[in-house]
């Protein structure tokens, strides 16, 4: 392997699973580099003041602050990660947040989500999925956290200028956006609406759909 296809392994490896040092450097440049299209996947979610919410896979923490923000200080963010150095990030930049009980930092996969059932108004999860060998297992675990009438949404690059980008080639799983669509679905969300972030045709999409059932009183 050359060093340019070492680079971009190595590259992949860190936005799957960032870890060390370079893991620390990889979340400043996801903090940076996916603002926008997090900071819009929270304003689809519609959280309000005192709600319960999550963002699984936050990597660098963007979206964990601005869903506290959202929530506001009545309400209770969760972060779920698999990566122990994203943790260790977050416990650190949010000290004062989880010592206030608003923030709550899980070891977890999306896969075997370590929240009860019916626990959320609202969960964002973005550029995650590609990581995501068993979909309809871990749209299982959403479907059962997320209330019924709560929101969650999905936000993936666009598969076709994805694969434009050479680390995608290293283990990234780039489906359809209609098959992420169609698991959304699957898993008990009505019909998710696909909206777009940014400009063109290798526009971001963010999967936005609701839990179906009856909301609980209060909803
Ligand atoms: C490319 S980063 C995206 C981080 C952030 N959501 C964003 O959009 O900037 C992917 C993150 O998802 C986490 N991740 C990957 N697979 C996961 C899984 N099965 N369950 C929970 N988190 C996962 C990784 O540790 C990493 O921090």
């Amino acid at each position: 392997m050359g060093l340019r296809e070492r680079f971009s392994a190595g590259l992949a490896k860190q936005l799957g699973h960032p870890s060390g040092m370079r893991g620390r450097l990889v979340a400043r440049g996801l903090n940076k580099g996916n603002r926008n299209v997090v900071l819009a996947a929270v304003a689809a979610s519609e959280v309000h003041r005192d709600q319960t919410v999550a963002d699984l896979g936050f990597g660098g923490g963007v979206g964990l602050r601005l869903l506290l923000d959202g929530v506001g200080v009545g309400g209770r963010v969760h972060g779920v990660e698999i990566s122990e150095t994203m943790l260790d990030g977050a416990r650190r930049r949010f000290a004062q947040e989880v010592e206030a009980g608003r923030l709550t930092l899980s070891a977890g996969d999306l896969g075997a989500l370590p929240l009860p059932d019916a626990s959320l108004d609202a969960a964002i999860t973005t550029n995650t999925v590609y990581f995501v060998e068993d979909l309809p297992r871990a749209f299982a675990e959403v479907a059962r956290v997320v209330r019924p009438g709560g929101r969650v949404v999905v936000g993936i690059g666009d598969p076709d200028n994805m694969r434009t980008m050479t680390f995608t080639a290293h283990g990234f799983r780039l489906r359809p956006v209609e098959e992420v669509a169609g698991l959304l679905e699957a898993a008990g969300f009505g019909a998710p609406a696909d909206r777009r972030v940014g400009e063109g045709e290798g526009a971001f999409h963010l999967l936005v759909a609701q839990r179906v059932g009856v909301p609980p009183e209060g909803h």
